[in-house]
This record gives C-alpha cells, structure tokens and sequence, in this order.
C-alpha cells in the first residue's frame, strides 16, 4: 500500500488540535493542511490524499480509503485487572518482569503490552518503547498521552511510557551493553490470528520485519536479564532461535521465547 499523499489536519479549528497537529507534523515529517469547512472525504480528494491523520478532540485517528484507526488499549485494561486479580499474566511471567526493571519494548505497536508491563513498573522502573512505522508511531505516542478512559492507575501506565520512532535495528546499535534489563520483541505475524483483533486496522502501516539471529545476539549482549520474543504457539522459530525457555502456548495460540542473560 501507497502512503505518499498524507498529511495531518484537525477536524475542527481550535488552537490545541493545532499545536498538536503541528507537532506531529514536524515530528514525522508530513504536511500540516487546513481542511476549513470541507468534509473529510472532499478535502482528501480536492487534495488526492491517501490517508489523513485527524486530530480530533476525542481522539487523533488516520482515515484511508481502507477506513479508520486509532488508538485503543485493546486486551491491556482486562489484561491488567485480570493480573490484580491473580498476579499472573503469561508475558509478565516470561519477562519475569521487576518493577525496577528498565525494559526495552522494540515493536511498540499499539503498546497494548507495553501498557501491561508499564503497570508492573509504575514509576519504579523506565519503559522504552520502539516503532518503526511513523504514523503507528504517531497515533500510539498521542493516545496514550490522551487516553481519558480505565483506572487512574491504568492511565498512569500509559502516560509515562517513552515513546521513539526509530527502527530497531538501529536503536538498538546505539546501545552500550548491558544497559536495560529486558529486551521485548512482538513482530506482526504475517496473517493475523484474530480477524476482528484491534491489531487489524494497524497491520495496513506496519513494518513486517521478522526476528533473525543477528538481533537476538545484539540484544543479548544489550540486556542484563532476559530477551523474550512472542510467537505462535507452533512457531517453528523457537527451535531456529534456540531458545533456553517457551513460556505459556499450551491453552493459547500464543507463546513466548525466553533468552536468559
Ligand atoms: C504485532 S505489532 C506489536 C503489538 C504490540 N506488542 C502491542 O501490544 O500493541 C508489531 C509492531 O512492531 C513494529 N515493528 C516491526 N518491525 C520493527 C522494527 N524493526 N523496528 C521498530 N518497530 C518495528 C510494527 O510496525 C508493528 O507496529
């Protein structure tokens, strides 16, 4: 899919929706355009856009021809009461995350997990999280700093993640070793597991880099404490990886890959 004709515009003119649309604009370098009094489905054609980035009151949504989307915490809020009820949750087990932990989330997403894990680290610990693709980069940095729904708690762990746009690879060279405690990877699968999972509306901007060796190494190196990586349960990856520990996957379509440091 094409996405060389974007440009971020507010639906209604008011000076925060602009501040931010201006924001956005500098930070991933598209066009900021007044859409002024024209609906949204005439100003991407007078101006042959492909997807538009609307900074709403509500919310801050991409619209394309393929639809909209947004932020939303999908499975992290029943994730986290769920872990309040029972101190389980199946990638927090795998991390064997600490809440002093400095954990390093390289395939940010919508930061669904990132939101789980943040929860265990409150303001104890630091959580980094990576995406590649600048208008998942966008609409996720926004809505957490936005989202106004769940617990305060919740909302906590949402507004302190560090949100950066950069491509893994990349990032992560520029790391001394042994500097965070863990290193988490959730790559896209190439056909999705649930049709109707949140993960849809992204899967149009996201980048499909697959884990290899060369990176699994480079984080070893990086972390103090572990590399988890998610798969499907079946994933012939956790042999090729070599993995030391599979964690969940036996009721779960799901598993995790854990490397001991
Ligand atoms: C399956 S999603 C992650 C979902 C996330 N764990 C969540 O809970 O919302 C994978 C994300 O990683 C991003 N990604 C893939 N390869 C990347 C790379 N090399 N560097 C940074 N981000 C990457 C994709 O664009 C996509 O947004």
């Amino acid at each position: 899919m094409n996405h060389d004709n974007i440009v971020v515009t507010t639906t209604k003119p008011r000076e925060h929706l602009i501040e931010i649309a201006r924001l956005i604009s500098e930070e991933i370098n598209i066009p900021y355009l007044v859409k002024g009094n024209l609906s949204m489905a005439k100003f991407m054609e007078t101006n042959n856009l492909t997807d538009v980035i609307a900074v709403r009151e509500d919310r801050i949504q991409i619209i394309s021809e393929n639809g909209e989307f947004f932020f939303h915490p999908g499975l992290a809020i029943p994730r986290i009461k769920n872990y309040k009820k029972t101190r389980y949750d199946t990638m927090i087990e795998a991390m064997q995350l600490q809440p002093s932990d400095v954990l390093l989330d390289c395939t940010l997403g919508l930061a669904n997990d990132a939101i789980v894990a943040n929860f265990i680290l409150k303001d104890k610990g630091e959580l980094v999280g990576i995406e590649s693709s600048p208008l998942i980069y966008a609409i996720t940095k926004w809505g957490l700093k936005k989202y106004s729904r769940g617990s305060k708690a919740t909302q906590e762990s949402m507004q302190n993640i560090i949100v950066k746009n950069e491509n893994y690879d990349t990032y992560l060279k520029k790391l001394p070793s042994k500097s965070v405690d863990i290193i988490y990877f959730d790559p896209m699968f190439n056909k999705p597991l649930y049709k109707s999972n949140g993960i849809c509306g992204l899967r149009n901007f996201a980048n499909y880099q697959q884990l290899d060796q060369s990176t699994i190494d480079l984080a070893l190196k990086i972390a103090r404490k572990r590399v988890v990586f998610k798969d499907r349960s079946n994933s012939s990856n956790f042999g090729k990886l070599n993995v030391d520990e599979i964690v969940g996957g036996k009721y779960s379509p799901v598993a995790y890959g854990v490397f001991i440091c």
